[in-house]
């Protein structure tokens, strides 16, 4: 029995899948948690990744890593713009990126078969290439199923001329997609606008050509908008996530991050304190970050705050600060530059996580119950943003332009009131709905099974 086991998993070691990650924390992270879970699965995994923000490979002894030449630095390219970025990625890498690919299938050894190619979606080059060289290529979304069909809506209203819009601001539903407000429309800022338009039709266009299409979201959460992607996109899909609840974390974090965080914590209240953190690619102001600041303090709440340097456009890192505000504050403040996020939203003194609406953020507060103070920037944050608030009813948004007195006001709510109390009541609901989902006979657990059995069939 034992050694039937053995051979057993000698016979799946022996297929081998290809990943590539977007080069950003929020993508990398998601990347990287899916190879270490199909390397659970008894797949061996092979990570293709530029030079530019390129993980420590030496977190990760058990998967092959080969860099590629990406030239992104060279053309000015920065996390700060993440349609440039994007855009420059999908040009400059295909000629490395296929060279690497080649080199990688004609070098396998006889009992290493290449399976398929995992990419990111918004790497959307990858997939003629995969084509080219008779792979098949499954792709990861790493943020949730609502945001891409509101990224598919923003393209189809970018086809019929709708932008640019008069008033953004607006509460009308949004044309295409009306369970968001013309305000939710996922938008992203950039030095060419045309190239993010130009970006959404062809990461589509490429997700739908493809032989499969991951999830780091699971059926529960979004049931209502799963079937409508299962609806406008015929293939195979799989929400296997919250990949990161799966196995213990191994970090694919590019900050190193700062413990002092869970000592801290560990002197705090059950339920008291503040997290703070927007992220590694939001920026705010001088002026917002004053009022950010104040806001804090004047709340009477106990908060951890990630400022990453360069969250304040113009400065290294703490330097608006007033001085004396930390001193001020007594003990009821800390400040890192990055933070152990995972372990921060499992620990009891975490009483409510203001953050904007990544959906790692968003998907590792509902892990751990917290109920969320919503401030999205762009994109999928927006997206992301109403459903806490407004679906789901787990977060308050804060809509308005950052001022100190609704700052203190928002954050009492959370932390302080009976609101609060509800909405901790409702995410603690999701959570367990995660717990079941990922259990065997799950949702997830199923899922992935299947996406096991489909990959293995290649
Ligand atoms: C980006 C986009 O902004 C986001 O909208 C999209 O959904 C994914 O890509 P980012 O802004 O970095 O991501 O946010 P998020 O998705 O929340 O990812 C941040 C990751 O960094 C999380 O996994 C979080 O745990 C981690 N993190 C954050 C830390 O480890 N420490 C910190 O101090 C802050």
């Amino acid at each position: 029995m034992e050694n039937q086991r053995e051979s057993g998993m000698k016979e799946r070691k022996k297929r081998r899948v290809i990943l590539f990650p977007l080069p950003l924390q929020g993508h990398i992270n998601p990347m990287l948690q899916l190879a270490n879970i199909l390397y659970d699965k008894g797949l061996s995994i092979t990570v293709i990744h530029t030079n530019f923000n390129s993980p420590n490979s030496s977190n990760y002894p058990h998967f092959h890593f080969c860099s590629i030449p990406d030239g992104l630095l060279e053309l000015g390219a920065s996390s700060l713009d993440v349609v440039a970025l994007t855009t420059h990625l999908n040009v400059n890498c295909v000629v490395p990126f296929r060279d690497c690919l080649d080199k990688l299938l004609s070098n396998v050894e006889e009992e290493e078969s290449t399976a398929c190619l995992i990419t990111d979606a918004a790497c959307h080059f990858t997939h003629a290439v995969a084509d080219s060289l008779n792979l098949p290529r499954i792709v990861l979304r790493t943020s949730s199923i609502a945001s891409l069909l509101a990224f598919a809506a923003t393209s189809l209203l970018h086809e019929k001329g709708y932008f640019p819009i008069e008033d953004l601001g607006s509460e009308a539903p949004m044309p295409e997609f009306p369970s968001l407000r013309v305000k939710d429309i996922p938008l992203i800022h950039t030095q060419d606008e045309e190239n993010f338009y130009q970006l959404l039709i062809t990461m589509i266009t490429q997700i739908k050509a493809s032989s499969g299409l991951i999830w780091n979201s699971f059926q529960e959460l979004e049931q209502d908008t799963l079937k409508t992607l299962e609806h406008d996109f015929r293939m195979p899909i799989f929400t296997i996530g919250p990949f990161h609840k799966y196995l213990p974390a191994s970090s694919s974090s590019l900050l190193s991050q700062d413990t002092s965080s869970i000592s801290w914590l560990d002197k705090q209240a059950p339920k008291s304190v503040l997290y703070v953190s927007f992220g590694s690619i939001v920026a705010v102001n001088e002026t917002e970050f004053l009022e950010i600041a104040w806001g804090l303090a004047g709340s009477g709440v106990p908060f951890l705050w990630v400022v990453r340097p360069g969250l304040i456009r113009g400065y290294e890192w703490l330097e608006p600060l007033p001085k004396g505000f930390l001193e001020k504050l007594d003990g009821r403040a800390h400040i890192v530059k990055w933070a152990p996020q995972q372990e921060v939203l499992a620990h009891p003194a975490t009483g409510g996580f203001w953050t904007h609406n990544g959906w790692n953020s968003t998907l590792e507060s509902i892990c751990e119950g917290v109920p969320m103070i919503c401030q999205p920037c762009f994109g999928d944050q927006l997206v992301n943003a109403r459903y806490v608030s407004h679906f789901w009813r787990v977060g308050l948004h804060l809509e308005n332009r950052l001022k100190r007195g609704e700052i203190e006001r928002i954050i009492r709510r959370v932390i302080l009131e009976a609101e609060g109390e509800e909405m901790r009541d409702r995410i603690m609901d999701l959570k367990k709905k995660v717990d079941v989902s990922l259990r065997q006979g799950g949702s997830a657990y199923q899922s992935l099974e299947s996406l096991i059995s489909y990959i293995e069939s290649f």
